[in-house]
């Protein structure tokens, strides 16, 4: 798969690497362009290429955003994600750190509204980058695999990022929808952060 990656830094880098191990094309951009990422590239090697924003998403069949949510002038045209699935690994952190309040919506849902058109699921927003570099384990079975939690309103969508998923070593937990699955995915839920199986994740969502 033809994946693009909007954000380059501890989570976006992260990410084109294992997907890259999992033998996929990937596309990566950040805000200083492309030749700012030209080490990255190298280290990732033949199947990535640094773009500008709106390239790495016309690249993309699927998109992954990984920038600070609160910059949503970082995200690309939304015509060219429009009938795409796109990952929202963003949590609503202010500059400095704390959280933005939302009131009863989630981040993802606010980042929706932002993309019309945009298949979004929100994953990888609760695993701390070097958990997600160095817990996968393609060897284990899926129950015993580090879960990564994920959350939207397309199940066919929601079944694609969990192959991913499981590609490159975790296993998929499917909250929900966007706005419960979401909410339960946010920062200082029970969820966010927590380093459990597959198998104890379904435990706990069963309580
Ligand atoms: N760190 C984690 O462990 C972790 C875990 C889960 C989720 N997240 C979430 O993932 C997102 C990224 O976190 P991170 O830790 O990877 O951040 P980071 O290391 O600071 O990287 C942020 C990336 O966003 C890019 N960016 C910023 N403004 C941009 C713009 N206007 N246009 C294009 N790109 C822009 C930066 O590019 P430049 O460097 O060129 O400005 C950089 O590549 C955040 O929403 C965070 O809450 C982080």
């Amino acid at each position: 798969m033809k994946i693009g990656i909007i954000g380059a830094g501890n989570i976006g880098a992260t990410l084109a690497n294992l997907f890259i191990k999992a033998g996929h094309a990937v596309a990566i951009s950040n805000s200083r362009g492309p030749s700012s990422l030209k080490d990255l590239v190298k280290a990732l090697g033949d199947n990535a290429i640094a773009l500008s924003v709106n390239d790495a998403a016309a690249f993309g069949e699927m998109v992954i955003l990984a920038v600070p949510w609160r910059k949503f002038e970082a995200l690309p045209d939304p015509v060219l994600l429009k009938d795409k699935i796109v990952v929202d690994a963003m949590n609503p952190y202010k500059e400095g750190g704390g959280l933005i309040d939302l009131g009863d919506s989630t981040s993802s849902e606010e980042t929706a509204k932002h993309l019309p058109g945009a298949n979004i699921v929100k994953a990888f927003n609760t695993i701390w980058f070097k958990h997600l570099a160095e817990s996968g384990r393609s060897d284990l079975p899926l129950k015993e695999r580090r879960a990564i939690f994920i959350a939207g309103d397309n199940v066919e969508c929601k079944a694609k990022v969990s192959h991913l998923i499981e590609e490159i070593g975790f296993a998929a937990i499917d909250t929900g929808n966007l706005h419960d699955g979401g909410k339960l995915q946010e920062p200082q839920s029970e969820l966010y952060n927590k380093e459990i199986t597959c198998e104890e994740a379904h435990a706990l969502l069963k309580n």
